[in-house]
């Protein structure tokens, strides 16, 4: 396992959109253990690949202890509406409310390319929207709350 670097907002590649992850191999499972291990050291909630360069579509979310690897995630469907301050490893300074819903039920694949269904709610719900908006190259703060 290696840490990789993050990238600021001020590279452009946050801007664009990643592609699917279509082989489910090596390469693969090292990005995920750098991303895990590169989460842990800088102690974040998730963290997307374009973060580290890479256009791929696959994210770590933390939930509890756990870092939940997600590979071509989309959500299916979402539940109510929450509202509050987030931020990002690749925003220095800088944060702002964000309207997420309360709940997500998410559908993504592991390492394996094994198909998974689950469901979170509150923080783990935001930050799952917050790491896939990452995957369309959108930034938190596009989505600024406006009181
Ligand atoms: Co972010």
């Amino acid at each position: 396992m290696a840490l990789r670097d993050i990238v600021s907002d001020k590279d452009n590649i946050l801007r664009k959109r990643s592609r699917e992850v279509t082989e489910f191999n090596e390469k693969l499972s090292k990005l995920l253990d750098d991303m895990v291990e590169t989460l842990k050291k800088v102690g974040g909630s998730g963290l997307a690949a374009p973060q580290v360069g890479i256009l791929r579509r696959a994210v770590i979310v933390k939930d509890g202890k756990d870092y939940v690897e997600m590979i071509n995630p989309v959500i299916i469907s979402v539940e109510g509406e929450q509202l509050d301050y987030e931020a990002c490893l690749s925003v220095k300074n800088r944060s702002c409310k964000v309207s997420r819903p309360k709940k997500v039920k998410m559908e993504y694949y592991d390492r394996k390319g094994k198909k998974v269904i689950n469901t979170f709610e509150g923080w783990e719900a935001r930050a799952c929207c917050h790491e896939l908006d990452h995957l369309d190259g959108i930034l938190f703060y596009d989505k600024a709350y406006k009181d």
